[in-house]
């Protein structure tokens, strides 16, 4: 459940060219007028312009919503993560560009975002839809000591802390679907894209890609993605703020990653399967041109898909492609 300051900010957002009355705001966020009051003082300490009106209420003027390195840190409690941040109106990709800061020794942690991307990059070379300030379009670069194959690992972590995150602060059921993408019943919501620079035995960086949809309404999105992509709004009525998602992530991205690296893959295993798109239930699939049926029950260790055949044999799946 989002917190009250989460709801107000998020009420605010959606009336941004109108005064909001101290009596709205308590019956649409069911909270007591005094504390509608105490959260506009609180808004205020925190860099929230808000005009206020006798007799007509509450409009804020300025916001520090919009994206931007000061906004972004401010208030992030994060050690490592979001130190650097480089923050774009518009970009070709910030995948691309956070590939291009690695390379030149960008440190751990760096973060590339953007408002809009004229270039997005998904999986397989798809274009990725970036609606200038409607989502959230973001870059990791990491440089952990793993081995290679641990790659596909991250965009597992990834899934797990998007699903866990996003459903948290939507009230709505995020589920993986494996490998990289996110969705609201059967509506992608996000996508993660993991590249990585290595040799045989060193990861040099992995820039971790992160495109959630977030306040889009259907006729923005491209008409070749119509019938299956939705928004976090979409999904909910609810628009929300990009700044409070991304420290959300960032937050539980920090936490998540110490813990997969001190504790290893098996506690986001177990995480990732609880979460997981359609687990237990049949798909069909392909491997080699070869049609087969199973049921979907898991990953393992480098990231394979388990599934079940009818004859109960467990295969894993590296590439398949598979009738959702
Ligand atoms: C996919 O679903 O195929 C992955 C989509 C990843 C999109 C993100 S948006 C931020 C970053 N920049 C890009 O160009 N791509 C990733």
């Amino acid at each position: 459940m989002a917190s009250t300051r989460d709801r107000i900010i998020a009420l605010f957002v959606a009336n941004e060219d109108t005064y909001l009355s101290g009596q709205a705001i308590s019956e649409q966020l069911n909270i007591s007028r005094t504390a509608v009051w105490k959260q506009i003082n609180i808004l205020k300490k925190d860099g929230y312009q808000v005009d206020a009106i006798p007799n007509k209420g509450y409009r804020i003027i300025s916001t520090p919503d919009k994206l931007s390195e000061n906004t972004l840190q401010w208030g992030l409690d994060t050690k490592w993560l979001g130190k650097t941040i480089h923050h774009y109106p518009t970009i070709d990709s910030t995948q691309t560009k956070a590939n291009a800061l690695a390379y030149e020794g960008a440190p751990h942690g760096t973060i590339v975002v953007a408002d809009k991307q004229e270039a997005g990059r998904g999986r397989m070379n798809r274009q990725w839809f970036s609606d200038n300030n409607q989502g959230i379009w973001l870059s990791i670069i990491l440089r952990p000591s793993v081995l290679p194959f641990q790659a596909p690992q991250f965009t597992l972590l990834v899934g797990t802390i998007l699903a866990e995150v996003l459903t948290k602060e939507t009230d709505v059921a995020v589920k993986i679907k494996w490998p990289n993408d996110l969705f609201i019943g059967n509506y992608k919501v996000a996508g993660i894209l993991t590249e990585m620079q290595a040799e045989q035995d060193t990861v040099h960086h992995l820039v971790v890609g992160i495109g959630i949809n977030v306040n889009q309404t259907r006729t923005r999105f491209d008409t070749s993605i119509q019938t299956k992509a939705t928004s976090l709004r979409e999904a909910t009525g609810t628009i929300y703020s990009r700044i409070i998602l991304i420290q959300q992530i960032l937050r539980s991205f920090e936490a998540e990653y110490e813990n997969f690296i001190k504790q290893g893959f098996n506690p986001i295993k177990t995480k990732w399967e609880q979460r997981a798109y359609k687990l237990n239930e049949w798909v069909t699939y392909y491997t080699n041109n070869q049609k087969a049926e199973g049921k979907i029950k898991g990953i393992q260790e480098d990231g394979a898909l388990l599934v079940e055949r009818i004859d109960k044999q467990i295969t894993a799946l590296y590439s398949a492609e598979i009738d959702w």
